[in-house]
């Protein structure tokens, strides 16, 4: 089958990769389609984004022309019927092989056999979406790194049943992103989660065993480790409930104890002490500064 260029981009989730997936795409010329479950989440992903390109425009970084023909490139929807048109669709909703499944099952109908389908899981294997359709040589993971529009690394992720020809075609897309990608085995967590999930988890371990506070745990990081950000500070960006779910991915498959969920983690996930995004996890956000946590340790 003849190779269709990509010009033609779906976003499935608009929440912290979703919108920063759009952001990159929209900048670097493609037309861009986000789908979400409500409109009111599509909308605002797309103002933040407007946000963080008027920015870049007052520092001079970007014109302002660029800024209006990036977002006149970006539209939403909550219809996954918009997105037939797409040569590519880079899935970033929640860690759950069924909901993804479920995206992909749909799009596969949509779609024409061209499309490629991409994940940006943290820790589900590829293969396990790449059966569920009827495209398997044409399904990739697509890891991203958070902030998307600031980090350079992409994991290129070719499962057992990934063509070669897809893989090159989503390494240079990547690379037409401006991102340095790198080649990763369908492993759970890939390269880089399989190095980052035990250090993040070993930090909630050492808060939760008293080693030390909140703030020294990641202080001792930035400041012995040239860190730009300490672990704890770190989970709350990311997200307690999507390191939650990654762990328990990650320690379902290798059921090794460096991946397993601190309880600690499990309660805070519980509890909606998502981090950043609900204005608790590690810190508390709502003040000025973010402030350390009472979690009755
Ligand atoms: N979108 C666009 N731009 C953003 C942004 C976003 N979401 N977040 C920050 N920026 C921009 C800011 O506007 C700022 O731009 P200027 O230089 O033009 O002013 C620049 O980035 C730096 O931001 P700040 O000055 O606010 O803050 P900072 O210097 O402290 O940097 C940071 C912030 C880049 C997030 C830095 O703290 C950092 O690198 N943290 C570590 C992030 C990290 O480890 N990410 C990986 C997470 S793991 C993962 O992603 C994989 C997984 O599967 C879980
Ligand atoms: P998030 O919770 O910020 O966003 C997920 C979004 O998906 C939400 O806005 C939700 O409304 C939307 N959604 C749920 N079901 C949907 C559906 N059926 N159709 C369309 N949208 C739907 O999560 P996130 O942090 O952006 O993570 C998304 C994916 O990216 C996950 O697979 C995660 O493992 C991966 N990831 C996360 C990070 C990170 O630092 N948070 C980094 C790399 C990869």
């Amino acid at each position: 089958m003849s190779e269709k260029k990509i010009e033609k981009v779906g976003v499935l989730g608009a929440g912290l990769m979703g919108s920063g997936i759009v952001h990159v795409c929209a900048q670097a010329g493609y037309q861009v389609v986000a789908r979400e479950v409500e409109e009111r989440y599509w909308k605002k992903a797309f103002d933040r984004i407007g946000g963080f390109m008027q920015k870049s425009v007052e520092k001079e970084k970007m014109t302002a022309a660029d800024r209006d023909a990036a977002i006149s490139r970006m539209s939403g929807t909550t219809d996954l019927a918009d997105l037939a048109g797409c040569d590519i669709v880079i899935e970033a909703v929640v860690e759950d092989i069924e909901v993804k499944n479920e995206m992909f099952g749909e799009l596969d109908e949509l779609c024409p056999p061209h499309t490629i389908f991409a994940s940006n899981t943290s820790s589900l294997t590829i293969v396990e979406m790449a059966a569920a359709t009827s495209r398997p040589d044409r399904v990739v993971g697509l890891h991203f790194f958070n902030p998307v529009p600031i980090m350079k690394l992409v994991e290129v992720v070719k499962a057992v049943t990934t063509s070669q020809a897809t893989f090159e075609r989503v390494w240079a897309f990547a690379e037409s992103l401006g991102k340095i990608p790198i080649a990763a085995k369908d492993n759970s967590g890939f390269v880089v989660n399989l190095l980052l999930v035990p250090y993040l988890l070993g930090a909630v371990r050492a808060l939760e065993s008293g080693l030390a506070t909140t703030e020294d745990i990641d202080k001792g990081m930035v400041h012995g480790c040239a860190h730009p950000m300490g672990p704890l500070t770190l989970l709350d960006f990311v997200g307690i409930d999507t390191t939650y779910r990654i762990a328990e991915i990650m320690f379902d498959e290798y059921k090794r104890p460096e991946y397993a969920a601190p309880p600690l983690l499990r309660k805070m996930h519980l509890a909606g002490y998502h981090g950043r995004k609900s204005g608790k996890g590690f810190y508390d956000y709502s003040g000025t500064e973010p402030k350390p946590s009472d979690l009755n340790i």
